[in-house]
């Protein structure tokens, strides 16, 4: 292929080591968006369409892009290839997350050349990474532009780039991190939001790249986050996701010192119908946030709390250092006190060099927890992290037949679990027709199962439905009255 001379004075460009460095105190930032109003029609007429991959985190950064192409008066299609500006908000968690990307750019080639003045950018996770950025300016080269985590809210000023510049604008921060306030949002639902509590992430678990894409923990202000949750009661917002890599961090780079736990009572006060949160970590896990789940009734009884392996030895390399049966007694206390609750994992198979035997601990323990359900993944090498540089002679094949064998025990237990449903009375907040039958309405329970069910319920009301048959996936019922 043919690559074009490029001028790499121009770009701002990742830098791994800086990346992995904790120095700084973050600061918080309020008004860091500054529209440019050069760019103020510059969408006028045309279209923009925005790809997501990857986390909680990702989508509520891609509701802020959103919020930026509707201040420069783009409208939004759904028609990615015949879009006048795409973005491809990107995640590095493993590799077929980065190939997916890789493949979508290839796709949009065509669209390019049929519309030379498509602007095509990346932004994410993927754009924080020197090995994939380099890949870009080499292979991809009708990319118009590529920005990482930490600049979202410069979209307008790139883009106003991307007009002028003659080469493609790379413009990734390779810093700790700051706390940006006040963007601009679009949210895609009108019931549920995210809300962000916290960034980035310091636990530096060694097979993981998120602390190295996302920078330094840095909490919100309590009164920050408390004031966006009730503007979206105002605005008829009846769910509150909380959202940060490891909540249970959240407050300990903050000068007046608060726990996730009071922070989650804060939330709780505002009144919000329903609360949940993500992603909790069980090793700095606190029994206070059952305690607070327990006394406030919208405080949804649903648990993540990923515990990646069931061996403690493999935990010790993933630097999650745990002892697994603080991890089930953490379990066991949730559980006690919230007897109705539904509890997930995530777990990774095939870690560098995971024994039989140490796998046979994760289904051990899978046996045990009986979780409602669990993303699992084959481990995937990342590049500078501390995992990659760990010798792994376990066969793919292996890796591939462990994976299949977990995959068993999650779809029986998912199964099991739903089944107890049956008879019972669940509440669910009704977000419109069901996908697999449209005479159907469809919405999650308190325990974030997805039911489907026949009734009249408006779209954002809460319904009480029967649950008359349940699969792996989802319930099925009728609503009640009473
Ligand atoms: N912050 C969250 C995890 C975010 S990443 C937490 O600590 O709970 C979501 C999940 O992706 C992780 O829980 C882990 O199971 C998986 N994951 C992360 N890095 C991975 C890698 N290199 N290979 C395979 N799976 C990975
Ligand atoms: Fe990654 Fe671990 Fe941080 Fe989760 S807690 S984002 S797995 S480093
Ligand atoms: Fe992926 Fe970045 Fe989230 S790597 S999982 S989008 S923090």
């Amino acid at each position: 292929m043919k690559t074009k001379k490029i001028d790499r004075s121009k770009f701002n460009l990742p830098d791994a080591k800086k990346a992995r460095k904790r120095l700084e105190a973050a600061k918080i930032i309020k008004k860091a968006y500054v529209f440019n109003e050069n760019m103020k029609d510059f969408g006028k007429g045309k279209t923009f369409n925005i790809r997501t991959y990857g986390c909680q985190s990702n989508v509520r950064d891609s509701e802020t892009l959103k919020g930026i192409c509707h201040d420069m008066g783009y409208t939004w299609t759904d028609d990615i290839y015949n879009a006048d500006l795409v973005i491809l908000n990107t995640c590095a968690i493993r590799e077929n997350a980065e190939n997916k990307v890789f493949g979508e750019f290839g796709l949009l080639k065509a669209s390019k050349t049929k519309n030379p003045n498509m602007i095509l950018g990346m932004t994410g996770c993927m754009g924080q990474s020197e090995a994939v950025v380099n890949k870009i300016l080499t292979k991809y080269q009708h990319v118009d532009f590529v920005m990482g985590t930490h600049n979202i809210h410069e979209l307008a000023n790139i883009i106003e780039r991307v007009r002028y510049e003659k080469q493609m604008v790379v413009d990734v921060w390779s810093q700790e991190g700051n706390v940006i306030e006040d963007t601009p949002v679009a949210r895609d639902n009108n019931i549920k939001a995210w809300v962000n509590i916290m960034y980035g992430c310091d636990n530096f678990c060694t097979y993981c790249i998120v602390p190295y894409t996302r920078g330094k923990i840095r909490s919100r202000q309590v009164e920050d986050i408390v004031a966006e949750v009730n503007d979206l009661i105002k605005q008829g917002y009846k769910e509150v996701t909380l959202l940060g890599q490891n909540v249970n961090s959240y407050g300990i780079d903050l000068e007046n010192k608060v726990t996730f736990a009071e922070l989650l009572e804060k939330v709780a006060q505002t009144g919000i119908k329903r609360l949940r949160f993500a992603t909790s970590n069980p090793w700095n896990w606190d029994n206070k946030i059952i305690d607070i789940a327990k006394q406030y009734d919208n405080v949804m009884p649903y648990f993540h709390l990923p515990i990646q392996s069931g061996n403690e030895n493999i935990l010790f390399k993933m630097n999650r250092q745990m002892k697994i049966d603080d991890y089930i007694a953490k379990v066991q206390y949730i559980r006690d006190n919230l007897p109705s609750c539904a509890i997930t994992t995530d777990l990774i198979v095939g870690f560098p060099n995971e024994t039989d035997a140490e796998f046979e601990d994760t289904l051990k323990l899978y046996d045990k927890i009986q979780y409602d359900n669990a993303y699992t993944f084959i481990y995937s090498k990342r590049e500078n992290t501390p995992a990659a540089v760990m010798e792994d002679n376990t066969d793919k094949k292996v890796k591939k037949e462990r994976l299949a064998r977990l995959n068993e025990l999650v779809k029986k237990y998912a199964s099991l679990n739903n089944q107890k449903y049956v008879d019972q009375v669940v509440e669910v907040l009704v977000e419109g027709p069901s996908k697999s039958n449209p005479n159907k309405l469809c919405g999650y329970s308190r325990e974030w199962k997805v039911v489907n069910f026949e009734g009249k319920a408006p779209v954002g009301s809460f319904a009480k439905v029967k649950i008359t048959s349940a699969s792996r996936f989802s319930l099925n019922g009728k609503e009640v009255t009473k």
